[in-house]
């Protein structure tokens, strides 16, 4: 089909959007004040609990929200990441609509990578005058392997990954001629026509709304369990 009878089509819902660049800020802003440190650890741990809310938001979106955010749309079978690789792709596969089959590892390993980082935050103690909401919970030991990870593989790995991460949008764009990044700030690719679109009206906003509030509260009950 000509590239010309494209039309515009949402793959990417606002929720989704939001979610993406308020955490790409978070992550930015949590790195800046670990290394700041001082009183500027207060906004870490700010950061910190802004990034539990994203995430668990995130996992119940990729439960309820538009077609190409749910996970099910993004989790391959091994040989279909294979047919990917070798251009096999089927007629209505769709396997370049949302995140394809490459795009699937980076998303999911990011995920679950800045989910242990805030998990591992949580039960850290600097032994000096920072300890996690909820360290008390934890021996000692456990503690003490958790703020390793958190300061050194913890924070290496998710620099790794969004090195990679923007490598590769930088990638697709040079050498693919493709643009990624315009989708996740407006929302829409041009497809041939027929391509299935995300919901993303007012309904399914009015419920990340109501999904993030509650997100919230969960995070901030975390962050007073630490007193
Ligand atoms: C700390 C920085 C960043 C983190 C943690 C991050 C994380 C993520 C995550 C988790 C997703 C999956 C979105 C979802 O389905 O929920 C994603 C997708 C995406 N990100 Fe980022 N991101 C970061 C920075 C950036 C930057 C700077 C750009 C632009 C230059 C960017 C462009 C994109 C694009 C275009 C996608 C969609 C990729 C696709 O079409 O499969 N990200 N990012």
């Amino acid at each position: 089909m000509p590239e010309r009878s494209y039309q515009p089509v949402r793959v990417w819902d606002l929720p989704t959007r939001l979610f993406h660049w308020v955490l790409a800020l978070c992550i930015v802003a949590s790195v800046v004040t670990a290394k700041i440190g001082g009183g500027a650890m207060d906004w870490h741990f700010r950061c910190g609990y802004v990034v539990l809310t994203l995430l668990a938001f995130r996992v119940v979106w990729g439960l309820v929200g538009g077609r190409w955010s749910r996970f099910a749309s993004f989790i391959y079978a091994p040989a279909t990441v294979l047919r990917y690789l070798r251009g096999q792709v089927k007629p209505g596969e769709h396997l370049d609509v949302g995140h394809n089959p490459l795009g699937s590892f980076s998303v999911f390993g990011l995920l679950a990578i800045l989910a242990l980082q805030v998990a591992t935050g949580l039960v850290a103690d600097d032994e000096i005058a920072y300890s996690g909401p909820l360290n008390r919970l934890v021996e000692t030991a456990t503690a003490e392997v958790a703020t390793s990870w958190h300061k050194t593989w913890g924070q290496w790995i998710i620099l790794g990954l969004v090195a990679l991460h923007i490598a590769a949008i930088v990638y697709y764009l040079r050498r693919k001629r493709v643009n990624l990044v315009r989708p996740m700030v407006l929302g829409d690719k041009r497809l041939p026509p027929g391509t299935p679109a995300s919901a993303d009206g007012t309904p399914q906003r009015v419920l990340a709304v109501l999904i993030v509030a509650l997100c919230a509260v969960g995070a901030y009950w975390v962050a007073v369990q630490g007193g």
